[in-house]
């Protein structure tokens, strides 16, 4: 059973095995584990993770990713919004990082459209 640890906010979440990869903002969204985000889309690098142990189970970074974190990939970070993961893995994130307020509309306007995804995660 895929793990994922976020351990800037102390939340685990396990994932059903035989699922398809998971995207790493949907996780921490839909179960509550505080990536700060504010694009959802690859632009904003707000969501900038680093990660810690699992990276051999992220996807390749994708062209906008790249763009947007250049020389930070070899440093092990990603895009939250960016990245599927299909194994066990470890996230933290700068605790400064600001994100949208959860109680704006424009947080609960993307939220629900991310989450309108369907997916194991
Ligand atoms: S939330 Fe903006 S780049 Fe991922």
């Amino acid at each position: 059973m895929p793990i994922i640890r976020f351990k800037t906010s102390g939340r685990v979440v396990e994932l059903p095995d035989g699922g398809d990869a998971v995207n790493l903002l949907r996780v921490s969204i839909r179960h509550e584990c505080g990536i700060p985000w504010r694009c959802a889309s690859g632009n904003c690098g707000t969501d900038r993770v680093r990660v810690v142990e699992g990276a051999e189970n992220f996807d390749k970074p994708r062209r906008r990713e790249r763009e947007r974190l250049g020389d930070l990939l070899d440093a092990g970070f990603r895009l939250a919004c960016q990245s599927y993961v299909d194994g066990d893995c470890t996230v933290e994130w700068d605790p400064d990082q600001v994100g949208l307020d959860v109680d704006s509309k424009a947080y609960e306007r993307l939220r629900r459209i991310w989450l309108s995804k369907e997916d194991s995660a």
